[in-house]
């Protein structure tokens, strides 16, 4: 018998108080409004993490409350993956790091994936194929970042945009359709649109070490492969846009969520938004709008579920579930 993948429960956190466009403006002396970021971007406010906070310690409190919303105790994970490009350190991994704080000692295996705003689609993926296989049956997939470290708060193109935070899920083995279809792609030629082009080296950052971006270009890449993705999903799963109820892109932008749900008929009011109060929060935006809409109400069990992301690489990718 075929084994399923479902989704047990999701969960996430946000660090401190909402920061308006202009708190952000005016702690940061930016030559900005309140109304260009609204009219370009729709993001009116953001949460950023207090200096010291890292990507586990908001992963543990996102998993915390999806393995609550489970019924799992941490000792039933036998997988976990967080996508991040913000981790703690080099090394060892945010997961490695998650695990401990929650207090796992079964030997569960846990890395990070990098795939920047595609990382938690990625990982969904990953995870999905080891529980498919029958290696494993309890999976912790998380998306957290903490973008705040490596924006330049001098760049008014960039800085405005991003914010930290954590979502998380966990995928449970099951007889009953969970996960129907998945995709995922990269194509590195594109990797000078989006990078942080820095390294550590003999104990110095060289390089850049902060985000660069050339937005227009990403706007174009990003709307066109988010709805090639889509159909790729839909096909895959023999279904078609208008069975979905809720379209969960990547919040990087709400002129591309707009554009993607229009491309592929998707009428706005069943596209998940949250960019408005959370930013981009890269590998971290999807599971968190995924949680707030079913804590909401708005996500109901038995519902369809188109999520897709795309980011730096560029890499870029889908998931269609029956929640
Ligand atoms: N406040 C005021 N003016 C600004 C700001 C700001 N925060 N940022 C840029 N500007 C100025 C520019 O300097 C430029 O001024 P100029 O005409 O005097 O040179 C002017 O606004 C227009 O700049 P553009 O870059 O052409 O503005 P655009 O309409 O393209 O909007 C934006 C920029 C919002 C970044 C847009 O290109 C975009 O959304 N791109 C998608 C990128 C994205 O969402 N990236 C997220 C990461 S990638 C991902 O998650 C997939």
């Amino acid at each position: 018998m075929k084994i399923h993948t479902r989704v047990g429960g999701t969960g996430s956190y946000l660090p401190g108080d909402p920061v308006s466009n202009a708190s952000l403006i005016a702690a940061h002396g930016l030559d900005s409004s309140d109304e260009w970021i609204v009219e370009r971007t729709g993001i009116r406010s953001r949460h950023l993490a207090a200096p010291g906070v890292t990507s586990s310690d908001l992963a543990l409190e996102a998993s915390r409350r999806a393995l609550d919303a489970a019924g799992r105790k941490p000792e039933e994970v036998d997988l976990i993956i967080v996508a991040t490009s913000t981790p703690d350190y080099v090394f060892p991994s945010a997961a490695a790091l998650l695990q401990s704080k929650l207090g796992i000692t079964n030997g569960a295996p846990a890395f990070d994936v990098q795939a920047v705003c595609s990382g938690f689609v990625y990982a969904l993926t990953i995870a999905e194929k080891f529980i498919g296989s029958g290696s494993h049956k309890c999976a912790l997939v998380v998306g957290a970042e903490v973008f705040s470290r490596i924006l330049d708060w001098k760049d008014r193109g960039t800085c405005v945009l991003f914010g930290d935070g954590a979502g998380a899920v966990v995928l449970e083995a099951s007889d009953q359709p969970g996960l129907l279809a998945s995709a995922f792609h990269a194509d590195g030629s594109h990797h000078g649109i989006l990078s942080v082009p820095g390294q550590l080296c003999g104990g110095v950052v060289t390089g850049d070490p902060f985000l660069r971006m050339d937005g227009q270009a990403v706007f174009k890449f990003a709307v066109k492969v988010l709805a090639d993705v889509a159909h790729e999903v839909l096909a895959a799963a023999d279904m078609t846009a208008g069975q979905v109820d809720w379209l969960i892109p990547h919040q990087a932008n709400v002129r591309i969520l707009q554009a993607t749900a229009k491309r592929l008929h998707v009428p706005p009011e069943r596209c998940i938004v949250t960019v408005d109060r959370h930013g981009n929060t890269s590998a971290a935006s999807i599971p968190l709008a995924l949680d707030e809409s079913v804590r909401s109400g708005q996500i109901q069990r038995g519902q369809h579920l188109l999520l897709e992301g795309v980011g730096g690489g560029f890499t870029w990718g889908a998931t269609l579930l029956r929640f």
